[in-house]
C-alpha cells in the first residue's frame, strides 16, 4: 500500500541533502519513506492525500516521559503556584499512588498520555519506570512500558525508596542488584536522578555502570535544580543524553560540545514551567557545538504536559532557540537521543512517521503557541489521527 502525499507547502526534511522543500510531496510504502521531491515530479500511489498548501514535518520524537504512574499532584501543583518550591521528595507522593494501583489502571493511563501525544504529533516516545522504588513495581512499570513503546528506560535511582530512607547505600545495591536483574529485560536504558536530594554522583556511578555491565545504555537527569556532577558523568560513561541541563558552568557545556556526537543535551522546559524556575540557556549549549533535544517531561510532578508543541513554543520564547533550531531539536534531536536512525527526519528509507500541520510552516508551532495545529499523524505509514 502506497500513499502520496502533495501540494506540501514546505516540508522540513531534516536531511541535509533536501533541507525543506517547497511545492513539495512525500510517498510512504508500507511502513517507509519511498520517495521525497517536487509535486510535480511525483510518482503515482495507491492513495493521494492532498496536502493544500499546508506544512509537513518529522514525528515528533519525545525522548523523556515518565508516564506509568497512579494518582495526581495537583495538590503540590497549588502550593507551588503559591511560592512553595520543587524539591525531589514529591516523587514519593507518587511512589505511593502508583504502588497502590493495580496493572490495568496504570496501562490505562499510559495509553491515554500516549494517546494525547499522539494527537499532538508525537511518533515515538521513551517512556521511563521510577515510581514502583521494588524490586516488583519497576519490573511491573517497565513490562507495561515495553508492551507501548521499545523505549523504556530504567530509572529505579530515582529517589531513595521509603523503606530505605535511613540506608541509601543498601537501596543503591538492590538497584544495582536485584532490582536491575528484574527490569533488565524490559528496559533499553539505564537512568538515575543525579541531584541533591536523590543521588550523588558516586551513587550515580554505581547505578549506570551496573546498568551498562547489563547492556543498557546510560541516560542522566543531571544539572535539573543545582550544578552538580551529573552532566560531566553522563560524558564520561558516554551515555546517550544528559537531560535538564538547566544549571551549567562552562566546564559542562564544553564537556556537552566536545561530546556532541554522543551524548544529546536533552532540555525539558515543561519542567521549568511548570516549577517556576529558571530555564535552561539553549542558546549558550548551541552556540558551544552541543546537540539539543527537547522533550517534555511528562509526569504529575515537575511536568504534565504531553505537549511537544508548546515545549517548542516555550523553548523558543524563553530559552533562545529560534524556530527551526526548536522543531529540529525535538524532531531529530529526540531521535539522536535514543540513538534512533530511522526516525526523527524524512528522506528515502527513513520510517513514515510524519505530521500534517494546519499551517503553512513549522514555525507556526512557535508563532501560534496553544494553537492545536496538528491536522494529521502517519505513524510506520499508517494514518493514526
Ligand atoms: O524529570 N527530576 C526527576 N524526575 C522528574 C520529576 C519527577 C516528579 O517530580 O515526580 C523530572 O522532572
Ligand atoms: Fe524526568
Amino acid at each position: 500500500m502506497t500513499t502520496l502525499i502533495t501540494n506540501i507547502g514546505s516540508l522540513l526534511t531534516n536531511d541535509p541533502e533536501l533541507g525543506t522543500l517547497t511545492d513539495a510531496a512525500i510517498v510512504l510504502d508500507g511502513d517507509q519513506v519511498a520517495w521525497v521531491g517536487a509535486a510535480a515530479a511525483a510518482p503515482d500511489a495507491d492513495e493521494r492525500v492532498d496536502a493544500e498548501a499546508r506544512a509537513v514535518i518529522p514525528g515528533f520524537v519525545d525522548s523523556h516521559s515518565h508516564m506509568v504512574f497512579g494518582g495526581d499532584r495537583t495538590a503540590e501543583f497549588n502550593a507551588r503556584m503559591s511560592g512553595k518550591p520543587y524539591t525531589a521528595g514529591g516523587i514519593r507522593t507518587t511512589v505511593a499512588a502508583t504502588r497502590a494501583s493495580s496493572d490495568e489502571a496504570l496501562e490505562r493511563n499510559l495509553r491515554r498520555f500516549i494517546g494525547e501525544m499522539l494527537r499532538q504529533g508525537t511518533t515515538t516516545v521513551e517512556v521511563k519506570s521510577g515510581y514502583g522504588l521494588t524490586v516488583e513495581d519497576e519490573a511491573r512499570a517497565l513490562r507495561i512500558a515495553a508492551a507501548h513503546t521499545p523505549e523504556t528506560t530504567y530509572l529505579g535511582a530515582h529517589v531513595v525508596a521509603p523503606e530505605f530512607a535511613d540506608d541509601p547505600a543498601a537501596y543503591v545495591d538492590l538497584v544495582t542488584g536485584p532490582m536491575l536483574d528484574a527490569c533488565a529485560p524490559y528496559a533499553r536504558y539505564v537512568d538515575v536522578f543525579c541531584e541533591r536530594g536523590a543521588f550523588d554522583g558516586d551513587q550515580a556511578r554505581a547505578v549506570l555502570t551496573a546498568g551498562a555491565a547489563r547492556g543498557l545504555t546510560p541516560r542522566v537527569h543531571a544539572n535539573q535544580l543545582t550544578e552538580g556532577p551529573g552532566v560531566q558523568l553522563a560524558v564520561e560513561l558516554g551515555a546517550a543524553s544528559a537531560d535538564h541541563c538547566t544549571h551549567l558552568s562552562d566546564a559542562d557545556v564544553k564537556a556537552l560540545a566536545d561530546a556532541h556526537a554522543t551524548t544529546v543535551a536533552t532540555l525539558l522546559p515543561g519542567a521549568e514551567f511548570s516549577t517556576r524556575a529558571v530555564y535552561p540557556d539553549a542558546r549558550r549549549l548551541i552556540d558551544a557545538g552541543a546537540t539539543v533535544a527537547l522533550s517534555t517531561d511528562c509526569n504529575p510532578g515537575s511536568s504534565f504536559t504531553s505537549s511537544m508543541p508548546f515545549c517548542i513554543a516555550v523553548a523558543v520564547r524563553d530559552m533562545g532557540m529560534t524556530p527551526d533550531e526548536a522543531v529540529v531539536a525535538a524532531t531529530l534531536g529526540g531521535a539522536r537521543a535514543l540513538r534512533r536512525t530511522d526516525v526523527g527526519h524524512l528522506a528515502v528509507g527513513a520510517r513514515a512517521d510524519l505530521v500534517l500541520l494546519d499551517a503553512p510552516s513549522h514555525v507556526h508551532l512557535a508563532y501560534r503557541p496553544g494553537v492545536p495545529l496538528v491536522s494529521a499523524v502517519w505513524q510506520g505509514g499508517a494514518r493514526v489521527c
